[in-house]
C-alpha cells in the first residue's frame, strides 16, 4: 500500500530541520548505496553519525512514530535507517530498488520506505520521486513536512534537478508484519472497527471484528 502523509511535520520541527540542514556539511550520496544503485545515484547527504545527525534523526522518528495513520498501515517495528539527501541542480537517483537488509550486522529488513520532503515544492524544478508500475508510473513531489511511504520492493527513481535544491529525509522501516498484503487487510479492519466504534460504539459486532483483527495481529506479527 502506497500513501502520502500529509504534516508529517510542525512548522517548528520543519524550521528546526531547515536551518540545522542548511549550516550542514553534506557528503557524496554514493558511500551509502549498493553496488548497483551507486551507478545512478547522484546526490549528497548529511554526515550520518554526527550528534547532529543523529538529533535530526530522533525528531524525524518521534514525528512519524506519533502519526496515527503511519502507525495503523506501517505498524513499525522499527525505523532502523533515516538518511538526510540534497539535490541540487544537476543531480539524480536514477531507477533503482532499496536495499532489502540494512544496518550492517544489525540485518534490519527493508519493508517499508518513506521520503519526507523537507522544503517547497517551488523552491525547486524537476526532482519528482517517480514510482515505477508494470505499466503505469506515479510522480510525486509534496509540500514541505509532507511523506509518501511506499512499499521497498518497488522500483523507482528521482528526476533530476533542473533548478534550485531538493532536500528531503528518506528512511526505512522493518515492519511487525512482512508481508504487504497482510498489513493492508490489518488497516482495512482497524478503519471498519473504529468506523463502527464511532457509530454504534461497543456492540457485539464490534467485539467479534476487535477478536478478529487482535488474533491475526498474533498471526502475522513478527
Ligand atoms: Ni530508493
Amino acid at each position: 500500500m502506497r500513501f502520502t502523509l500529509p504534516q508529517v511535520l510542525t512548522p517548528a520541527e520543519l524550521a528546526t530541520l531547515q536551518q540545522t540542514l542548511g549550516a550542514a556539511d553534506f557528503v557524496d550520496g554514493k558511500l551509502t548505496a549498493g553496488w548497483h544503485a551507486k551507478a545512478v545515484k547522484q546526490n549528497q547527504q548529511l554526515a550520518a553519525k554526527t550528534p547532529t545527525a543523529q538529533s535530526l534523526k530522533t525528531l524525524v522518528r518521534q514525528a512519524l512514530n506519533r502519526h496515527p495513520l503511519f502507525q495503523a498501515a506501517v505498524r513499525p517495528r522499527h525505523i532502523h535507517s533515516l538518511l538526510f539527501s540534497r539535490y541540487c541542480e544537476g543531480m539524480a537517483y536514477g531507477r533503482h530498488t532499496d536495499n532489502a537488509l540494512m544496518g550492517g550486522s544489525n540485518h534490519w529488513r527493508s519493508d517499508v520506505s518513506f521520503t519526507l520532503f523537507l522544503n517547497a515544492p517551488e523552491d525547486y524544478s524537476g526532482g519528482e520521486l517517480v514510482m515505477e508500475g508494470a505499466d503505469e508510473e506515479q510522480a510525486y513531489k509534496l509540500a514541505a513536512g509532507a511523506a509518501i511511504v511506499y512499499p521497498s520492493t518497488t522500483l523507482h527513481r528521482v528526476e533530476p534537478v533542473t533548478a534550485g535544491t531538493r532536500l528531503v529525509a528518506v528512511g526505512w522501516v522493518q515492519s511487525l508484519v512482512r508481508s504487504p498484503a497482510q498489513r493492508e487487510i490489518l488497516f482495512d479492519l482497524e478503519t471498519v472497527q473504529r468506523s463502527l466504534y464511532a457509530q454504534q460504539g461497543k456492540t457485539d459486532e464490534f467485539d467479534l471484528l476487535s477478536k478478529s483483527l487482535a488474533n491475526l495481529l498474533r498471526s502475522w506479527a513478527e
